[in-house]
């Protein structure tokens, strides 16, 4: 039995060793005690099924030296920045709030066309902190290459390297997306960069362009396929075939919009006066629309709207739960869904594309592919699909880190690991700190 007069000097002891525990990086080098890193390539508009009538060699090759997901599910608003943003903080878009790819502000009616948000902190720092800056928090060092959102600052930190993407930026050289992957591969073997997520803006453009059932779509496949040979051997020539981890995701998949002009195009302004009716609106924008109705104007508006064809309209706060949308404070208060393969046009037909997304993520052509290899990985594993959201804790498991309180779960990926611990980790120091506690309480007590 411990005297009175040590309880304190115990307390003291438990209270800095409770401290440490909680300031110093809780990292467990677990396995051989080699570092690990990881890699994150996104190509935006990868839809699951792509590779299938197409002869994809260096895909298939890495189906059976890693992990493929049978297909996995964006969240919804399947676009691409809020779609991005959901993998890198594992969020859903009502808590990171970058609800569209267009910054907008529906008080002034500014509206930032994509590429021009991509240094805009103000539209993607909303609280909820990316990867990248959780990483660096546990002394991890992290690069962003064109990947959506790299390029702003979380709670006044920036990424430690991030290259942006300039508006007007040809994304489908060959030449250089082999050079990204050197760079961002020396990166990892010459600087000893820890996670570096890498972009590309293919096939995302062609499915737009041509539809995504076009042979140039099958050709920007093979590319990518090309790609991906290269990559492995980049990745053997760097020495890093033992330390690192590759994702290989999207953002959403592709559809073939219908093209019979007054009979598949929806302009809303024949079924509500839109200039009477609403004070702002993005509606000539695929198959996903926003609009706040003016003043007093919400049930008239919801009501005009509900009449519409190949449409459903939702008051923000009425939206399925499964969306997960309805909390966000920027959305505006009518979101209007356009059925599969529908645009959404305001005034006019000012559409072009032949192929878009921004539709139902429950649709298949809204699904998009998931591959995974490196040390950590098993090899030829099928994964059952899963929503996008768990790739976060996927990735704090695979660098060993904390996460940040997260949507996702680690539950729908744990078995494509090949050391599963099952259950979040517990750090030696605060194994030491119980040990010490149960111990001493022993003594107090
Ligand atoms: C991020 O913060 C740094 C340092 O305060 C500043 O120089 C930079 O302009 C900021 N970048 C963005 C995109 O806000
Ligand atoms: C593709 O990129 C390479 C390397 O940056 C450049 O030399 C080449 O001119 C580019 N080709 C086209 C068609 O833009
Ligand atoms: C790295 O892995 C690739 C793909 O499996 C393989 O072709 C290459 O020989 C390996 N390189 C080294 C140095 O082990
Ligand atoms: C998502 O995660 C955040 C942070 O833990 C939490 O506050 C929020 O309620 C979660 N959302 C859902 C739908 O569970
Ligand atoms: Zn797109």
């Amino acid at each position: 039995m411990a005297s009175a007069r040590l309880r304190p000097v115990f307390l003291l002891l438990l209270i800095i060793l409770l401290a440490r525990a909680a300031t110093k990086p809780l990292r467990c080098r677990s396995g051989v005690g080699s570092k690990k890193r990881l890699l994150l390539i996104s190509f935006d508009g990868f839809r699951w099924d792509y590779d299938q009538d197409v002869d994809t060699p260096n895909l298939d090759r890495l189906a059976r030296d890693g992990v493929k997901a049978k297909y996995i599910t964006p969240p919804m608003l399947t676009m691409t920045s809020p779609s991005h943003f959901t993998t890198i903080t594992g969020r859903w878009v009502e808590d990171h709030e970058v609800v569209h790819n267009m910054m907008f502000n529906t008080q002034t009616n500014q509206k930032v066309p994509h590429k021009d948000t991509l240094r805009r902190s103000e539209w993607w720092d909303n609280g909820v902190l990316p990867l990248w800056i959780t990483a660096q928090n546990q002394g991890l060092k992290t690069a962003s290459f064109y990947y959506p959102g790299g390029g702003a600052n979380y709670s006044g930190q920036a990424v430690n390297r991030a290259v942006v993407e300039e508006s007007g930026h040809p994304d489908d050289n060959e030449t250089e997306w082999r050079q990204n992957i050197d760079t961002v591969l020396s990166w990892f073997s010459k600087e000893d960069f820890d996670l570096v997520t890498l972009y590309y803006g293919e096939p995302d453009n062609v499915g737009h362009a041509r539809g995504p059932d076009h042979p140039d779509r099958k050709a920007i496949i093979r590319q990518i396929d090309r790609t991906v040979g290269y990559l492995r051997d980049a990745i053997g020539l760097h020495g890093l075939n033992a330390t690192l981890n590759v994702i290989i995701t999207s953002d959403h998949g592709m559809t073939t919009v219908k093209k019979r002009p007054l009979v598949d195009e929806i302009v809303l302004n024949k079924y509500l006066n839109l200039l009477k009716m609403a004070s702002f609106e993005i509606l000539d924008y695929g198959g996903f629309g926003i609009l706040t109705p003016r003043p007093g104007k919400e049930q008239e508006v919801l009501e005009a709207l509900a009449k519409a064809p190949h449409l459903t309209v939702y008051r923000k706060d009425d939206m399925p739960e499964s969306f997960h949308l309805a909390r966000s404070g920027r959305l505006p208060p009518v979101v209007i869904i356009a059925d599969l393969g529908f645009n959404l046009n305001s005034r006019f037909i000012v559409y072009v594309n032949k192929g878009d997304h921004g539709f139902h993520n429950g649709e298949m052509d809204m699904k998009m592919i998931f591959r995974a290899f490196g040390p950590d990985f098993k090899k030829n594993f099928l994964s059952e699909p899963f929503d996008s959201v768990h790739i976060y804790p996927l990735m704090c498991r695979l660098l060993n880190i904390w996460a940040e309180p997260n949507n996702g779960s680690l539950e729908h990926t744990a078995d494509m690991l090949i050391t599963s611990h099952g259950g979040p980790r517990t750090s030696p120091m605060i194994i030491t700190t119980t040990v010490v506690f149960v111990f001493m309480s022993t003594l107090i007590a």
